[in-house]
């Protein structure tokens, strides 16, 4: 099976690389991988060019694409939005049009911010979607694009939420490095979701093919947090593993405390049950995973 993975050097890509499996649904795995500069094993690929993404499934004809590259800075988005278009919604729908033609398949992952956060359930993968700023509404955009192309059959959207891990840029690096500079700091306790590792994701994802998975689904670690129950249990857990030297005073604030530029949702957990079964995983509690993610963590 020949797999296109995109964005391999994000931390979705770089998650992905690390649990490579030999065989899918069978078939030896031939993977080729892209990154923005190329280097390390990947090819160079601009998603922001839709021509170039078209013209490496065209000619590497792979059977599934995973695209786990994306314009991922929410509030920076909310100043560039062509290129987060072009990025988020234009390469989907390129790659989409391409693999139509040529056969394949598309993972698609994508966000819990394409909802508005308005409502007090989880969220199912068939609800509609109703997103607060340039960067859900273009990973909608995306969605909504590679849905309209393909065959029913050839896509799986894969939303996931508050994604974190051992390397990149993401919450629980930002909170190692501020809890080091700082003795107390605040975070915002009325945003509710749930984090979830890319070790998770990556297994989630690689299940999709494996299992020749499509339609909307949503993956997360079990449970649910506020980010200033994440940033607690970061605080704990790393003093713990001797990430982190004293410890931490973390205040709760408000949303209203900590003004950004792009709104994000006030709630969005994602409704899981179904995709865990047809995935056949059962995600830990996000607690238990932040203290293996930590362990790989490097000081
Ligand atoms: N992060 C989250 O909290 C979160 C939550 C829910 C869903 N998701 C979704 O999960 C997926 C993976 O996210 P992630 O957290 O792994 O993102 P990430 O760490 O930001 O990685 C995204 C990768 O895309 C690459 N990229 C961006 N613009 C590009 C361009 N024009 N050409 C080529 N490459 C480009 C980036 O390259 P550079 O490294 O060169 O910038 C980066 O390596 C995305 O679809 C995201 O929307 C993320």
């Amino acid at each position: 099976m020949k797999v296109i993975i995109t964005g391999a050097a994000g931390q979705l890509g770089q998650a992905l690389r690390r649990r490579v499996p030999d065989v899918i649904a069978g078939s030896p795995l031939e993977l080729i991988v892209t990154s923005r500069t190329g280097g390390g094993g990947a090819i160079a690929l601009n998603l922001a060019d839709a021509e170039a993404c078209r013209r490496l499934v065209e000619k590497h004809r792979p059977d599934w694409v995973i695209n786990a590259g994306a314009y991922t800075a929410v509030d920076k988005a909310e100043s560039e939005p062509q290129l987060v278009q072009a990025v988020n919604a234009d390469a989907p729908a390129a790659f989409a049009e391409a693999l139509q033609a040529t056969g394949g398949h598309l993972l698609q992952v994508s966000t819990d911010f394409v909802f508005n956060g308005r409502q007090g359930s989880p969220y199912r993968p068939d609800q509609l979607v109703d997103p607060l700023g340039t960067y859900g509404a273009s990973k909608a955009a995306g969605e909504a694009a590679v849905a309209r192309v393909l065959d029913s059959s050839r896509f799986c959207i894969l939303r996931t939420s508050w994604l974190y891990g051992p390397v990149g840029e993401n919450f629980l690096i930002t909170m190692l490095r501020l809890m080091r500079e700082r003795d107390q700091l605040g975070v915002v306790a009325d945003q509710v979701g749930c984090p979830t590792a890319t070790s998770g994701l990556a297994r989630a994802c690689w299940a999709v093919l494996e299992r020749s998975v499509s339609g909307i689904q949503h993956w997360s670690d079990a449970g649910v947090a506020s980010w200033y129950d994440f940033a607690v249990a970061i605080a704990e857990l790393a003093t713990a593993e001797g990430l982190l030297d004293s410890s931490v005073r973390v205040n709760p604030i408000s949303t209203t405390d900590y003004p950004t530029p792009a709104h994000r949702p006030s709630y969005s957990l994602l409704d899981c049950v179904s995709t865990r079964a047809v995935l056949q995983l059962q995600p830990l509690h996000w607690r238990s995973v932040l203290q293996e993610v930590l362990a790989d963590v490097v000081a």
